[in-house]
């Protein structure tokens, strides 16, 4: 799609957002008159990517195990929202549902910084075994419930990100001297671009291709599979493979509406959720070779770079940004399900 029609979609959008937001929470299911209850969950990814199929078909499953008590209606897009916002609404019970970044949740508590750390974790399935292992992450997830009425149930991988430039490839952090790096909000990701050799420039996702576009940023980082969807590489055709951190998304829950479940909806969630994620990263090597072969053939190109000079500049992250004893011990439970 060209960038002036998805801007066009995305006012439309955010129309459909202010009309759904002045209904409040959720709605019937199914608006056949029945009377299931239909969730909203706020996605910033298009209908390509691997967080929308898993999610749809979690939605589901979800109503097909509770005959239709509950439904959920994935929006991809950022059509309720981008990610700060989406969350917001989640707290209030407007939207029920959000696919988050881990940035995100760090601005909300600072322990989620720990899982946002470059070299935390060594590949999507050391992640993935952590982010759901309860004896690690349940203090972590119940801890916005109080505080910000969202319960976090668990996480998407973003797989490996790296960064990719509108003027050419980036060999070792030198390269990147003089150059805006759009990071995602959080204070962690703002000093890893800068010790990767960049000048940060936090952002909200779905303003990053007129960034790229405009020259507002020259380089941002991310997975190969949003590097694609979301046609950045159009824009910024020089990926360079700096695989400087494995990212994590979370799927957050306004807590009402979870406490409104029957244990045996709940169940039936959490099981439904599972089946989700695993989905999720069973697609996630498929859709990553997929993305880079239509990038590829949509003129980006894949560079190789000096992956330990990347990773000897952000090495001394983890112990400048870790500084309680509940971050020491989520960290080190992290490295521990790495050995
Ligand atoms: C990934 C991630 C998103 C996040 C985005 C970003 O695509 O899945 O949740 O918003 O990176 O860089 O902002």
């Amino acid at each position: 799609m060209k960038r002036t029609t998805r801007l066009a979609a995305t006012a439309l959008a955010g129309a459909a957002a202010l009309t759904l937001t002045a209904c409040g929470g959720a709605g019937t299911a199914g608006g056949d008159g029945g009377s299931g209850t239909t969730m909203r969950l706020a996605l910033n990814q298009t209908e390509e990517h691997p967080s929308y199929t898993a999610l749809e078909n979690f939605g589901e499953r979800f109503s097909e195990t509770t005959g239709g008590r509950w439904a959920i209606d994935v929006f991809p897009n950022e059509t309720l929202g981008a990610q700060q916002e989406a969350l917001q609404l989640v707290g209030d019970g407007t939207v029920d549902m959000a696919i988050v970044s881990g940035t995100q949740l760090e601005n909300l508590n600072e322990d989620f910084l720990v899982f946002n750390l470059p070299e935390v974790f060594d590949s999507v399935e050391h992640q993935m075994s952590v982010v759901h292992d309860e004896k690690i992450v349940g203090d972590l997830y119940a801890s916005l419930e109080e505080s910000n009425g969202v319960t976090v149930l668990g996480g998407l991988t973003q797989g490996s990100r790296s960064i990719y430039t509108t003027s050419g490839p980036v060999e070792t952090p030198a390269d990147l001297a003089g150059q805006k790096l759009r990071v995602q909000e959080s204070d962690l990701h703002v000093a890893m671009a800068e010790a990767m050799g960049a000048s940060a420039t936090p952002m909200a996702f779905g303003e990053l291709y007129t960034g790229l576009q405009s020259g507002v940023v020259d380089a941002a980082e991310n997975n190969e599979v949003s590097y694609f969807t979301q046609k950045h590489f159009e824009v910024a055709p020089y990926w360079s493979s700096t695989n400087h951190l494995v990212g994590l998304d979370y799927l957050v829950v306004n807590t009402d509406r979870l406490a409104e479940m029957s244990q045996e909806d709940r169940a039936a969630l959490d099981a439904e959720w599972t089946a989700a994620h695993e989905e999720h990263t069973e697609l996630w090597a498929s859709a990553t070779e997929d993305a880079i072969a239509e990038a590829e053939a949509g003129g980006a190109t894949f560079s190789e770079v000096d992956e330990e000079a990347f990773s000897a500049a952000l090495e001394p992250l983890a112990d400048q940004f870790i500084e309680s004893d509940t971050q020491q011990t989520l960290f080190d439970a992290a490295r521990a399900a790495a050995e």
